[in-house]
């Protein structure tokens, strides 16, 4: 167990660079495993998710070589187990391994998924997909058990452009018979990365990044090399960051188009923003506007970066309200924010209600979720005196290095293990 402990109320200057992205990650590692040689990815973030698929791989007995942000996985010889509950239950993810061990093995056995605990998260529109492709699933007291004499491809409507239910189908339809078609699909950039690693390999994916994806199924996955995209979550929370903390901080390896909501969000505000090609430079202006956020699926506001900017409106000069339509457990950083000094109440489960401007002071806090953990560091950096946030290892799950990268611009922020 960690917690992270911060001083703050220092501006912050320099340059931070974006690491790959944990949802695209944590997505091409399960993918690799359908490849039928070698494959390697470059720019993998070192983060507590990635370790987990790590174990996860060594345990079916896949040849993995990491080597600092490169991943190399040879699946020739991995074999079909049931991953221990105690390590899929680690990360969300490892549900990614249903859609990739069904499609190689046309069996699969796997516990529910772990994951933050954001609301209920249930996967009825991955396995409603894996039975039209052919697949016969049975549960059995959170145990999913997965057969199929063969996979064929299907017309797929997802009732919800889910992220994960999309990925999981691509994977499953990938070595299919015929053709698949998902409608209603998800459009975030990691869809379209996993698309294009299996597109790499040889697969035959069409219309990634639109709601409508086509997947002519392959016989043959083979070699490639490729690279995981910038994380636009781990962007967006640095640019939120900037804009109440930073002085000219300069933001690289990213991906403008894919912050496009944030970046209309913050200039709404009154942030002022120097969009590069791949970077974009922010100083917190000296007030900032109330604005109305509201999540939506990809490209509207992200839901992962609801509860930072959550903390930039408690800088805000006025009323904001936050609607949160993807998660149902999304608020609970508005409690620690309110520990902090900040004036936020909950008007329904999904809408809040922030009014701006607080001064914050340093607390004992506590972050519940991933997310919850990146408003929390925000939080600490503009408020005055110590702020210790407990149970940090949550926020490790995915944001690489954030303790060296805010050093780097000057921030007083250090990791301490916690004696369990
Ligand atoms: N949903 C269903 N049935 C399903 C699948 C989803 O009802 O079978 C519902 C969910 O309950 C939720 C909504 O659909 O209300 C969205 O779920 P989605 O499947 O899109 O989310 P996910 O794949 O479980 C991924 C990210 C999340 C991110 C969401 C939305 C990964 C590993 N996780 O989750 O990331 O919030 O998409 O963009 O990719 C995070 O990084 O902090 C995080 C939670």
């Amino acid at each position: 167990m960690y917690k992270i402990i911060i001083e703050g109320n220092k501006k912050l200057t320099g340059e931070i660079k974006i690491s790959g992205s944990k949802n695209s990650a944590v997505a091409l590692i399960p993918a690799a495993v359908l490849c039928d040689e070698e494959v390697t990815i470059a720019n993998v973030p070192n983060i507590s998710d990635i370790d987990a698929l790590d174990e996860i791989l060594n345990f079916l007995n896949a040849d993995v070589m990491r080597d600092g942000d490169t991943i190399k996985i040879d699946s020739s010889k991995i074999e079909n187990k049931l991953i221990p509950e105690k390590i899929a239950k680690k990360l969300r993810a490892s549900y990614y391994f249903m859609g990739a061990l069904l499609s190689k093995f046309k069996k699969v056995e796997m516990h529910f998924p772990g994951g933050c605990s954001i609301g209920a998260r249930p996967i009825n529109l991955h396995l409603k997909g894996f039975e039209a492709l052919g697949a016969k699933v049975e549960e059995k007291n959170n145990l999913f058990i997965i057969t199929a004499d063969k996979l064929v491809g299907n017309k797929i409507n997802l009732d919800f452009a889910s992220v994960g239910a999309t990925i999981n189908l691509m994977l499953a339809a990938v070595k299919a018979e015929g053709t698949t078609i998902i409608t209603n699909a998800a459009k975030e950039p990691h869809i379209v990365n996993v698309a294009t690693f299996l597109n790499n390999m040889g697969a035959k994916i069409s219309g990634a990044g639109t709601s409508e994806i086509k997947i002519e199924g392959v016989e043959y996955l083979h070699s490639c090399f490729h690279e995981v995209v910038p994380d636009y979550i781990e962007t967006g929370t640095y640019m939120i960051l900037a804009s109440v903390a930073g002085h000219d901080i300069e933001i690289k390896n990213i991906i403008p188009e894919h912050v496009e909501s944030l970046i209309s969000k913050l200039e709404e505000a009154g942030v002022d923003m120097e969009i590069g090609v791949d970077s974009v430079k922010i100083s917190a202006p000296e007030k900032l506007r109330p604005v109305n956020i509201k999540t939506q699926v990809y490209p509207g506001f992200p839901t992962d970066l609801q509860q930072p900017m959550a903390t930039l409106l408690t800088q805000a000069d006025g009323k904001s309200i936050v609607n949160e339509t993807i998660w149902e457990n999304r608020f609970l950083n508005l409690f620690e924010l309110n520990k902090m000094g900040a004036t936020t109440e909950l008007l329904t489960a999904s809408k809040a209600v922030i009014m701006g401007p607080s001064k914050l002071k340093g607390k004992k806090v506590s972050a519940t979720d991933l997310r919850a953990g990146a408003s929390l560091v925000v939080a600490g950096l503009i408020a005055e005196g110590t702020t210790t946030i407990e149970n940090a290892d949550y926020i490790l799950r995915g944001y690489e290095g954030i303790v060296e990268k805010l050093t780097e611009v000057g921030a007083k922020i250090k990791l301490e293990e916690v004696d369990e």
